[in-house]
């Protein structure tokens, strides 16, 4: 009877061992950095959360409001703002150079381990030390150089033409029914518009152009008007084939790019914030709330196979990207190898797409929200193209033509500022020898960042009307002071600053001159429901939909 007693109250001793230890563990390991304070920042003001978890950062991912709530946190708290246990988010406009300079010396933080598709072979957006981003970068900035893209404008000019054309089809359409159904997308007519979402038009033709111009894939997602891209059957097959035309042609199927995307950087973020989660990443495949978002992480990377084994197959010699990497060497000589070849392949898929057409979205927001600026576009690009033509052929402007249009590059900008479509504070280590910045001394190892979507609402820099959209504020102020603080793609010229901003820029001249040249587009609700754009964070800021009205302009 006694000796039962005893095992029983051992087994209650035990339950609750099995509860405390764990939980006091826990605690402990939240508490005892933040009272140790290693990099001194406690100092630093924050949400309570933040300061002693990645939670709260994570739970910001979790519901795709990270970006906003960093810039709250900054309204709330001021220029230095502690958002995770290490990190110190830092809105000021002279942080800029000290964190992200070339002498800087920081790299990049531990997130970007989240970004890593391929085990050993990370792309070289997710390489973090500083040397062997180095050797990446030599090999690519020569496929990405002015030179280069300058040589590739016909592709993005023939998938402009496309666009216009199926929009001209939309408006035709839009005269002889109320409402219908062009591939995936809806539209109805109404006062003499067709209203539809832009968005995944916008999505298919970037899609379109860095198919074509990375691996010389003719994607056709403009054509069909369908989310659809070519994926290998098995990944390994495919990887096998790359070199060894027997093997060669591989067996495919579609999925969903643009949502592939989207879900694939959303779970990268999530993984690159909450360490703990890499190595449970097999598990996370099985949980409802990341099921989706993991095998998408898996299609990028079927995604990014399958475009090289495609091109490697149809052994043609035409000067895309992939035939410059095959043929790049380093200073060594040495070729890139063939796990490295699929690595860049995913990371051109993923940063050559939805950046670009997410700020097309943003940016024709914008100016169908702003008929005024609209129509001063429209007057500064007909005085260079002519009148828009009633008849079917439409103006595809060249670069050439209308890179020195001034109101043109001003509206870009503005709309780029305004959405910061990569919007996030990109987290950088500080060198062990330690920085200065904004005046405050952080030692190394503290990661910092300067939040871009916040340094470009700073009233201090752009003027009271920092949240409105004035095209005109870069001609009325200092447009080379201004510039110094509009960072859309990061900076840093041989740094790790985005290296495919020169093809970023000719994709958006080209295709808003087009657009706006040829179309005129309005909003809905302009001054109700359409006032503010609904938008989703992660690594980019992406328009949930662009819903305009569009007729032709003659
Ligand atoms: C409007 C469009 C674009 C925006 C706003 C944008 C923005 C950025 C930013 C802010 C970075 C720095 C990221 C970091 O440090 O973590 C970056 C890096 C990068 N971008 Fe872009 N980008 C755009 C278009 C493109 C295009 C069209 C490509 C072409 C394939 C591209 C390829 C890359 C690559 C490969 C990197 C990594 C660079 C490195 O780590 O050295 N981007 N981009």
């Amino acid at each position: 009877m006694d000796s039962n007693r005893v095992a029983n109250d051992w087994s209650h001793l035990d339950t609750r061992l099995i509860v405390l230890v764990p939980v006091i563990i826990l605690g402990l390991a939240y508490t005892v950095p933040y009272f140790s304070d290693r990099y001194g920042i406690r100092r630093y003001p924050g949400p309570l959360l933040a300061k002693i978890s990645n939670l709260w950062f994570a739970n910001q991912v979790f519901h795709r409001r990270n970006i906003v709530a960093v810039h709250e946190m900054h309204e709330q708290y001021g220029t230095f703002v502690r958002i995770t246990p290490n990190q110190v988010s830092i809105a000021d406009p002279d942080a800029l150079q000290a964190v992200y300079g070339y002498s800087s010396g920081a790299q990049k933080g531990d997130l970007y381990e989240g970004f890593v598709v391929f085990a050993q072979n990370p792309s070289m957006f997710a390489t973090r030390m500083r040397d062997v981003h180095s050797r990446k970068r030599k090999y690519l900035s020569h496929v990405m150089s002015m030179k280069s893209i300058q040589e590739l404008e016909p592709i993005i000019l023939h998938h402009q033409q496309v666009l216009v054309q199926r929009w001209d089809a939309l408006c035709a359409e839009a005269v002889k029914h109320k409402a219908g159904v062009t591939g995936s997308c809806n539209w109805k007519a109404r006062d003499g518009r067709v209203w539809f979402n832009c968005m995944p038009w916008y999505h298919f033709e970037a899609f379109d152009i860095i198919g074509d111009l990375a691996f010389g894939l003719s994607l056709g997602m403009l054509e069909s008007a369908e989310d659809a891209a070519p994926v290998v059957v098995s990944q390994k097959a495919a990887m096998d084939s790359y070199f060894d035309s027997e093997k060669a042609p591989v067996e495919c199927t579609t999925v969903p790019a643009v949502k592939t995307i989207d879900e694939s950087v959303y779970i990268g973020l999530l993984t690159g914030t909450l360490s703990f989660l890499r190595p449970c990443r097999p598990l996370l495949a099985y949980l409802p709330p990341f099921k989706a978002s993991m095998k998408s992480r898996a299609l990028l990377a079927k995604m990014a196979v399958s475009a090289v084994a495609r091109r490697l197959a149809s052994g043609e010699s035409r000067p895309d990207f992939l035939t410059k990497l095959i043929t790049a060497t380093d200073d060594n000589g040495h070729h890139l190898p063939a796990g490295e070849l699929s690595a860049e392949a995913s990371s051109f898929l993923v940063a050559g797409s939805d950046t670009t057409s997410n700020s097309l979205g943003a940016i024709t927001y914008y100016l169908a929200r702003t008929p005024a600026v609209q129509a001063k576009l429209q007057k500064e690009l007909d005085a260079v193209l002519g009148s828009p033509s009633p008849n079917d052929e439409a103006v595809i402007a060249t670069y050439d033509q209308i890179k020195n249009i001034a109101y043109l590059q001003d509206v870009i900008n503005e709309g780029m500022r305004l959405h910061s479509t990569a919007g996030i504070g990109l987290p950088r280590i500080v060198p062990e020898s330690g920085l200065t910045i904004a005046g405050m001394t952080f030692v190394g190892g503290t990661e910092v960042s300067c939040p871009t979507y916040t340094i470009h609402r700073l009233k201090s820099v752009w003027g009271p009307d920092a949240d409105e959209f004035v095209p005109d504020r870069w001609s009325r102020g200092d447009r080379a002071e201004l510039s110094k603080y509009f960072v859309p793609f990061s900076i840093g010229p041989r740094s790790v600053a985005c290296i495919g901003r020169h093809l970023a820029m000719m994709e958006l001249t080209i295709c808003i001159a087009t657009v706006f040249h040829r179309f005129d587009l309005a909003l809905e609700d302009p001054n109700g429901k359409a006032r503010t754009l609904k938008v989703y964070d992660a690594f980019l800021r992406k328009p949930a939909s662009v819903f305009v009205g569009m007729k032709r302009r003659v």
